[in-house]
């Protein structure tokens, strides 16, 4: 079976007391044998709190990661983080290709691509994210574009080297909207994903996860885990509410167990 995963991108939020409550939740969960081994949750905090967070979570299940990361391992880069410095944060998963960053950094896919491969190069685990936006998806061209963002990204990485993360489906008018995309499209999308990168590796394709992205909550994620190629949820704006993301996690902790 794919690996279930919950990853919370806080983005720009979050305060050192809302890391304190993360850390006392999720503590506790796990004391109490509460938190499901089933699914791999993620908190992606600003990286100014990121070793704060991975030091309190130290000895739960949960996994800390960054929002992005430079394509340099080090250098004169002002402002910039390395893989290796978020390794050393305590972080083991990364962003790349945020629809954010897409739009406010102008990065392409080509850059994307280099920082995926730099993120595994660091030995984290990267999330390629991908998404149409409303133009596209209005003129119909949702897949092509998506396809297309895959495959430049794939010149780069290449297929095996792919397979060591995961892919993230994102529509660039669902995030922070509160308009999902319906389960019916986002299945869709996953499931061409899937057979774009079937064609380059059957086995890849079957055994990557791919996560959607774009206002999900505690109570639609139930309905996207439901879809065949549904492995996981990129969560935005309610990752910054710890009993929110901890019911997420439950919904889908119980999906994945009666699928
Ligand atoms: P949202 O953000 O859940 O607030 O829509 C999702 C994302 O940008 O990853």
């Amino acid at each position: 079976m794919r690996q279930a995963v919950v990853a919370g991108n806080w983005k720009m939020h979050g305060t050192r007391q809302l890391v304190a409550e993360f850390v006392q939740k999720f503590i506790d969960r796990q004391q109490l044998g509460a938190e499901p081994s089933q699914v791999q949750t993620v908190i992606l905090p600003p990286v100014g709190f990121l070793a704060e967070l991975s030091d309190g979570l130290r000895g739960t299940h949960l996994a800390t990661g960054a929002q992005d990361l430079h394509t340099h391992s080090k250098g004169a880069f002002t402002g910039e983080t390395a893989g290796s410095m978020i390794r050393d944060l305590g972080g083991s998963w990364v962003l790349t290709g945020h629809s954010e960053r897409r739009q406010y950094q102008k990065e392409t896919d080509r850059q994307i691509a280099n920082k995926f491969v730099a993120a595994l190069d660091a030995d984290l685990c990267p999330i390629l994210c991908v998404g149409e936006n409303l133009e596209d998806r209005e003129a119909g061209r949702a897949e092509q574009v998506v396809t297309a963002q895959l495959n430049t990204a794939l010149q780069t990485i290449g297929i095996k080297r792919l397979a060591a993360g995961c892919v993230a489906y994102e529509p660039v008018w669902a995030i922070g909207t509160g308009q999902t995309a319906t389960p019916d499209q986002a299945q869709q999308m996953h499931h061409s994903i899937r057979a774009a990168l079937g064609v380059l590796d059957e086995s890849v394709a079957q055994a990557m996860s791919i996560l959607y992205g774009g206002s999900v909550n505690e109570k639609n994620v139930e309905a996207f885990f439901k879809r065949r190629d549904i492995d996981g949820v990129l969560i935005g704006g309610a990752s910054l509410n710890v009993e929110q993301f901890v019911m997420i996690v439950d919904v889908v902790a119980a999906a994945v167990a009666s699928r």
